[in-house]
């Protein structure tokens, strides 16, 4: 059985292939619910506190309206909205927040700062993002997955091109590994995960019979992929001067309907956390236009709006999933069939 009440959310290996599938069965059940009119409030009564030391569309009103539909309340702390980081340690503001609100989202840079306001807080955290990791957005991601296939998880192989060595690229590779399925990391070797964290993913991957391939090669990383994911390749913290590098390196790995044909797949999809630079409908693309002459970098606009292409289902997804780690961290219910129903 799964247990999850009480449980911090703080990145992908914390959790079994077990638990990480009953999340995403929960957001499914919590998700056809909600369409239906048949939701039940199970967090009525319970705050909970958002910190954001970065900026955030999706994350932010995923954990504000899954709370609403379910009850609660969320209290909003913007990047200047607190002390902490700056004159009050993350261990004093877990300890304060922790006897006011029943959880308490971060995001920041800094795994070891979500880590420590776990270890103190004495209630539910969940990590929104940090360099490391982005786990609430690989149970969005794994959701989409599951509803644009007709394959069980551990049959789906799926490449993620461009930088590997953030966030995303480190979540899809452990998440991946995790749930047993065809993983392929496709960027030049400078931009490949960390040893450390190739290891871990190696490690659950010899537990789920996961297949990982790093590999520089974008025809061999694509070929008879389900899905072909990508981010952008200047992450949020970075500075603008990696721009030209980050050009160079990385543009021969912009998703493009060439290398969509080169899964050999017609019908595979397309995925992207966003924001994604696609156009130039941005302030930072207009810049890069400016100085490049370039109008889209890690995804083209004819991909961006294909067919292939079910980015908003994802980007919806990430509210259903979001809820569904609240649900089951605050109230311990899982989908039905393990334990109550929803
Ligand atoms: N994908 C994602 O995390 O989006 P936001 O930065 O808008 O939250
Ligand atoms: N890698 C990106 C993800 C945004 C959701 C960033 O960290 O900015």
């Amino acid at each position: 059985a799964i247990h999850l009440e009480g449980r911090h959310f703080l990145k992908e290996l914390d959790f079994t292939a077990e638990e990480f599938r009953g999340l995403i069965d929960l957001a499914a059940e919590l998700k056809a619910a909600k369409r239906s009119g048949a939701e039940v409030q199970r967090l009525r009564g319970r705050n909970i506190v958002l910190i954001f030391e970065k900026s955030s569309t999706r994350t932010r009103c995923s954990f504000e309206v899954a709370a609403a539909d379910q009850g609660a309340s969320t209290t909003y702390l913007d990047p200047s909205g607190s002390h902490i980081g700056s004159k009050e340690s993350a261990r004093d503001t877990a300890r304060v927040l922790g006897r006011m609100f029943d959880a308490i989202e971060f995001r920041g840079d800094g795994q070891h700062v979500v880590e420590e306001l776990a270890a103190h807080a004495g209630v539910p955290v969940y990590n929104g993002l940090t360099d490391d990791w982005h786990p609430t957005q690989m149970l969005a991601d794994v959701l989409t997955m599951k509803e644009h296939s007709d394959k069980p998880l551990e049959e789906l192989s799926f490449a993620y091109l461009g930088d590997a060595r953030f966030n995303m690229g480190n979540s899809y590779l452990v998440t991946g590994a995790l749930l047993g399925m065809d993983v392929r990391i496709v960027a030049p070797k400078a931009y490949w995960p960390a040893e450390e964290v190739v290891a871990q993913a190696r490690e659950a991957a010899a537990a789920s019979g996961a297949t990982i391939t790093l590999t520089e090669d974008v025809a061999e990383g694509v070929r008879g992929a389900d899905f072909v994911a990508t981010d952008v390749w200047v992450s949020m913290g970075e500075p603008k001067e990696v721009w030209d590098e980050r050009i160079k390196a990385l543009a021969p790995y912009a998703v493009t309907m060439d290398v969509l044909r080169a899964t050999g797949n017609p019908r595979v999809k397309f995925l992207h956390c966003l924001p994604a630079f696609h156009d130039l409908g941005t302030t930072v693309a207009r810049e890069i236009h400016e100085r490049h002459g370039l109008t889209e970098l890690e995804v083209s606009d004819e991909v961006f709006e294909s067919e292939h292409s079910v980015v908003f289902d994802e980007a919806e997804n990430r509210m259903h999933t979001i809820k569904a780690v609240m649900v089951a961290t605050l109230t311990g219910v899982t989908a039905a069939g393990s334990k109550a129903s929803v």
